[in-house]
């Protein structure tokens, strides 16, 4: 796949606010500062189109960028920010259930889980509910770049155990590096 053309076009809290639903979207989810808005600058060859902060809690509305005038790469606010208040959690919550329940045009929900944790309560939580929703989803390990060869081996196989994937359900990446990058520019290929 050949990315052309991309373009912030919108952030939306609620579904009104949504684009038109005439074109496929992939959508990004994970907790904050994995490496969401990082891996769709990467994907698009784009420094900064997605805006990315070492401050977790960055992105807070669901943002959509328009990919090659064809398809939407949707950026998911983050989970699992420590000092959010409840509301301010319940109202995530919210956001992004009706975001994945109603959204029809949805092809695949990437999870993204740091490749050198093992996934948190709240990832399992994310990947049990996207199951239990029969959701098609792939889980993106992602800042491969800073852990060893070794040590990445093992955390796969943590990873698999504990969210219940197969190996060819996981793609490891790094937005530093690129590794992992044209793995899933195939599979978008394959999607649309
Ligand atoms: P929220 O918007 O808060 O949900 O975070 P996010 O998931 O969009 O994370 P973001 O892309 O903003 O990245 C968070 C931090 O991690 C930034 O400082 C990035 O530079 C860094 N980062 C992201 N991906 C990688 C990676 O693959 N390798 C390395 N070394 N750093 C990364
Ligand atoms: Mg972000």
């Amino acid at each position: 796949l050949k990315i052309k053309k991309s373009e912030y076009v919108l952030s939306a809290v609620k579904p009104d606010q949504y684009p038109e639903a005439n074109v496929p979207e992939i959508a990004l989810a994970g907790r904050s500062n994995v490496g969401k808005s990082s891996l769709i600058n990467t994907l698009i060859n784009r420094r900064s189109l997605a805006r990315t902060s070492s401050q977790p809690g960055k992105t807070q509305t669901i943002n959509f960028y328009k990919i090659n005038d064809a398809w939407y790469f949707v950026d998911l606010p983050g989970y699992g920010f420590a000092r959010v208040s409840h509301d301010a959690r319940e109202e995530w919550g919210r956001m992004i259930n009706t975001y994945l329940e109603q959204r029809t045009v949805l092809k695949e929900i990437w999870q993204l889980v740091d490749l050198r944790h093992p996934p948190s309560e709240q990832d399992q939580q994310m990947m049990q509910w996207l199951n239990y929703k029969n959701y098609p989803c792939i889980v993106v390990a992602t800042k491969a770049d800073k852990i060893s060869k070794n040590q990445r081996s093992k955390n796969v196989k943590v990873i698999k155990e504990t969210l219940g994937v197969t190996e060819e359900e996981i793609v490891i990446f790094s937005a530093q590096t690129g590794e992992g990058k044209e793995k899933l520019l195939q599979r978008i290929e394959q999607l649309l």
